[in-house]
Parts: C-alpha cells; structure tokens; sequence
C-alpha cells in the first residue's frame, strides 16, 4: 500500500487559497502529477480531489458523509444552520426529497414564464436607459423567488428582499463587516420566515397548497413530526437565496454574448437546444461555486491511498469542469462541445455530481438552466441593446466572482 497520498508541504496554505482562488487545487494537481492531494488549510489537514474519476469516489455515501464538513463561517452565512446541506443518509433523503417533489415540469415551465413576464416587467421602464444587468437580474429573479416559492410580499418590500437576499451570498466568503452584514441578513430573513411558517401553520396567512412556503411548512419529517420553524425558514431561504444568487450567471451570460459574438449568431433562431449548449458552456467555463466539502465517514483504502476517518476533503468543481482529461482546449468558450457531451454525472459538475435524490447535488440544477434559458432568449431575441466602454474583466480569487463593471448595456430597445 502507498499510503502516501502526495503532501502539499508547510504549515498552512490558506493564504495560497485566497491568492489562487479558483486555480489552487489544478495548480497543485499539476505540480504533484497527481488527481489527489494533501494539504493544510485553516490549522488542518485537508485531501484534495479533482477530476471525473475522483468526483466519482466523492459521491460515495458509503466513503464521505456532510456532517461537520462545510466552514461554520460558510453555515452562518450562506447555508444557514440544520439545512439539507449537512444531512446524511435516510434524514438527507427524506429532506432532499422535499426540495425534489418541486421539480415537476408544469413547476420548471411555470418558472420559465415568470422568468420571461419579470424580464419584460423591468425592461418596460428602462428602454433607451443604461441598465446595470447585474442590478436588474438581482431585481428580476427576487421577484421570481418570491412569487414561485409562494411568498406573502409587497412590491415595495422588493428592494429590502433583494439586499437581504444578495448579501447571503455576496458576502459568504468575505471577512470582518462583510461577514458581519451577511450574518445580519441572515437574522433578519430568518426571523421573518419563522414568522410566515408560524401563521401558514395557524391559518393566518392563506397560501397557495403546491407552493414551497405550504409545503415546506407542513413537511413532517422522517419520524412523522412537522420541521422546528427555524429550520423550515432555512430551507425556505435554500430556494430563495440561489434562485436570487443565479444572477451571477446572468451577469457571465451577458460577458459572454460580448466577448464571443460569433457564438449567439445560432442562437437567433431560438432553437433550444442551442440556448442549452450556451447556457451550459456558460456553467462550465466562468467560475462561481470553487469545491465542495466533505468527511470521510470510516477509514478506508481506495487505489492504493489510504483515507483517514474524518478527514476534510474538497472536491474541485471549477477544475473538474477545466480538467483537459474531460474538456479538449477547457480554456476556449465553445458551447458545441456540449453536443457530444454523454451527461455523466461526475464530469461537468459546476453544481456538484452525482444524484440528485440521494445525494448533494444542487436541487435547483434544472431551474437555473430554465431560467439561463429564458433570460438568454430575452436578451439575444427579445431586444437590442450596446454595450458601452467598461471594465469586462473579471477576478479568479473573488467568491462569487463578477464582471468588474457588472455589465452595463445602454440604448436598450424592443426587437
Ligand atoms: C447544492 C451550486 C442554484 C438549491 C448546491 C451545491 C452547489 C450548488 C455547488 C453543492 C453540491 C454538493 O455539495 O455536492 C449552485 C449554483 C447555482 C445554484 C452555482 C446557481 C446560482 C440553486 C437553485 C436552487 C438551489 C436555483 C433552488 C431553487 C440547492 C440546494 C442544495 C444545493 C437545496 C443542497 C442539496 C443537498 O445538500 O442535497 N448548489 N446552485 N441551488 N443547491 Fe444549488
């Protein structure tokens, strides 16, 4: 037996994180010719993995579980406390298929409508303006978080919807007042779920039975008793917060409808298996989440390697979805690669691989592509639009990572 798993040398390498970002793990990869890797991050050692076959062992419910496994600063911040996100097993299941009973087709259509009618909502007093599209998609998808998700909400409580939403995830991996404004947000979100589960349960509140703040409120869970409030509320800001936070992709979209225009002339005859493929190159090639985490479960030995019980373990989704083993030339846009691509579960894996049921990977996969879908659509065939001088350049070590001007489109106007 090996045993040795290659050793990332010195005491800690936490600062190397945040100067290579999304480039840590291929960087090291590379230097150690090697899929897996040890490491020290954060006063602990930590095994590093990348690429199909390793993503493949990480959804292993038999070898890794979620337990203990993301950052607390992250659970306060972006997850939220008691969330599907660090369940194992039967009571990962049972909670994972609440958020699955959801994605029915009528209920992904009906997103896709609500998608098209908000666009055109708040392009209608915008034509011939400049328009920030990040602001605007952040606008956009709040209000289509709310109404799909059944949320009791005013117009004029949007814009405190969209600040407390967006500082969920703007700020999950930043320190000091940052941190402190999305822990903030979070509170504040929390307490007024609570409040809405505790009136659905008292008929105070009358909602409609197929949207998620019914369903979620009356769920029982695996033993047959109804979710604490507070964890309901979590979950609630599960569908809420990634719907909103799917404006970062909205953002990239629209860097790449500029960067590589020869690549949209396909796409003006609407057909959808070419919105698809840009939307999922689009998934592929920018960065958003970098890894995901976990612990493995018991001792074990997999190729030679020895796994030690409650060790830390990443997987590297940026790098899997730009691991030159599974993408020919990872660092070109080109969505037509996605024609050929066989839909494994471990090789493109920008919201995690694996199962949906019985595993981690992201439940909102199908609605982000549906919403990427209609929201390319408005934009390439709906109106016209320039794009003025700005900064379209974009960093590898920001979490999430944007458009440093957030792409500005000016003279907007129908088609
Ligand atoms: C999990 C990414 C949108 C709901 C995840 C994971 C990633 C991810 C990386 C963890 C996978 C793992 O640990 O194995 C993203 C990205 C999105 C997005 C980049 C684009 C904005 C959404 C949407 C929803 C959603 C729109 C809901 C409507 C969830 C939930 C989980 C999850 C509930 C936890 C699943 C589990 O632990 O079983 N997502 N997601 N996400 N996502 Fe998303």
């Amino acid at each position: 037996i090996k045993n040795n798993i290659p050793q990332d040398k010195g005491l800690d390498h936490t600062l190397q994180v945040l100067k290579e970002g999304y480039h840590f793990i291929m960087n090291r990869s590379e230097k150690f010719d090697s899929r897996i890797f040890e490491t020290r991050l954060l006063g602990e050692k930590v095994i590093c993995l990348i690429g199909k076959e390793h993503a493949g062992l990480f959804y292993d419910n038999e070898k890794f579980i979620r337990k203990g496994a993301a950052p607390g600063r992250i659970q306060k911040t972006l997850f939220g406390l008691g969330g599907v996100q660090g369940l194992d097993g039967r009571e990962h299941h049972h909670r994972k298929a609440m958020f699955m009973s959801l994605m029915t087709e009528d209920k992904l259509k009906e997103i896709t409508t609500m998608t098209q009618v908000e666009w055109m909502n708040e392009f209608s007093g915008l034509y011939q303006k400049d328009v920030n599209v990040y602001e605007a998609a952040k606008r956009v998808l709040t209000r289509v978080a709310l109404r799909w998700t059944g949320m009791p909400s005013e117009e004029d409580d949007l814009e405190k919807w969209v600040n407390e939403l967006s500082n969920l995830f703007e700020n999950t991996a930043k320190i000091g007042p940052k941190h402190w404004k999305a822990r903030s947000s979070r509170t504040k979100a929390e307490d007024f779920l609570i409040e809405v589960v505790k009136k659905v349960r008292d008929q105070r509140l009358n909602v409609e039975k197929d949207r998620a703040v019914y369903q979620f409120s009356w769920h029982c869970d695996s033993q047959g008793d109804l979710l604490d409030p507070h964890t309901v509320a979590v979950e609630l800001l599960n569908l809420l917060r990634p719907i909103v936070a799917i404006s970062v992709y909205v953002d990239f979209m629209l860097l790449a409808i500029h960067d590589f225009p020869e690549e949209t002339i396909e796409l003006k005859n609407g057909n959808d298996d070419e919105l698809k493929y840009f939307i999922q190159e689009v998934r592929r090639y920018y960065p958003f989440f970098p890894f995901t985490t976990a612990r493995v479960k018991r001792d074990f030995i997999w190729n030679d390697y020895r796994f030690k019980k409650g060790r830390l373990t990443l997987l590297d989704l940026y790098g899997t979805n730009h691991d030159p083993a599974i993408w020919s030339s990872p660092d070109q846009f080109y969505p037509s690669r996605f024609e050929s691509w066989q839909g494994s579960p471990f090789d493109f894996i920008p919201q995690g691989g694996g199962e949906f049921d019985i595993g981690h990977r992201c439940a909102g996969e199908w609605i982000t592509i549906d919403i990427l879908k209609a929201t390319l659509d408005y934009f390439i065939n709906r109106i016209k639009y320039d794009f003025p001088v700005q900064d379209f350049d974009y960093s590898m070590n920001q979490i999430p990572s944007l458009p440093k001007s957030r792409i500005v489109i000016s003279n907007v106007r129908n088609i």
